[in-house]
């Protein structure tokens, strides 16, 4: 017969043996830390940036509030963004639509002041890699800057235009319907983390520099 301490320290004899085997090897575990470390050394910060921006249909973008209700608190909204160039390929440019209806159109020209965020799990990147969005290894893109409402009467204004509809058709009726307003971004910085370790800093002329 066991009495009730030999049960216990049975208990606690499996539950050592089965916590020195998980610590002693895993095989999952080795295979994903060379993973990561083999990322890590093939990382190129400025091309990250790129694609991420290139990847996203949208944005969350950060202004400083001018609403009543939260005066002067960051506010954040969503923004669809689109880099294309006149060929479908990526530009780096950051052009986007905002109105004066909304919360980003009144904020930027009272402080114009915007900061954009792009992750890899806009695209589910993340989640099929099993990471979490907010491990550094879930590569985020911070970029900061002036926006800059393009001119109607600029040369280049209505292909633009029609570049972002192509990829945003929905864009063609807030035009009509809610005074939207074509823009882009003036870059003033750009932040990557794509691992541990904290943010790389990328600079704009880099930045619009490399071709993907
Ligand atoms: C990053 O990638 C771009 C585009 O492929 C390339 O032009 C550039 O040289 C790379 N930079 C580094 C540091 O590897």
């Amino acid at each position: 017969m066991y009495s009730a301490g030999c049960i216990w320290m049975l208990l606690i004899a499996v539950g050592c043996a089965s916590v020195g085997l998980t610590q002693a090897y895993s095989a999952l575990q080795d295979a994903r830390i060379i993973a990561e470390y083999r990322r890590q050394l093939g990382l190129n910060h400025t091309k990250i940036a790129r694609e991420l921006v290139h990847r996203a249909n949208w944005a969350a973008v950060g202004s400083i509030s001018t609403n009543d209700v939260v005066n002067g608190y960051p506010m954040v909204n969503i923004i669809s963004i689109d880099d294309n160039n006149l060929k479908g390929k990526s530009s780096g440019i950051i052009r986007f639509m905002l109105t004066d209806l909304d919360f980003t159109g009144p904020d930027w020209q009272n402080d114009n002041k915007v900061t954009f965020m792009f992750t890899d799990e806009q695209t589910l990147n993340c989640k099929n890699t099993n990471k979490d969005p907010m491990e550094p290894t879930c590569a985020r893109v911070i970029i900061s800057g002036q926006v800059i409402k393009v001119p109607e009467n600029s040369p280049s204004f209505k292909q633009e235009q029609a570049i972002f509809i192509n990829r945003h058709p929905a864009a063609a009726n807030w035009i009509k319907v809610h005074a939207f307003y074509l823009c882009e971004l003036d870059i003033q910085n750009i932040f990557v983390l794509d691992f541990y370790g904290g943010p790389h800093k990328v600079s704009a002329s880099d930045y619009y520099a490399i071709n993907i």
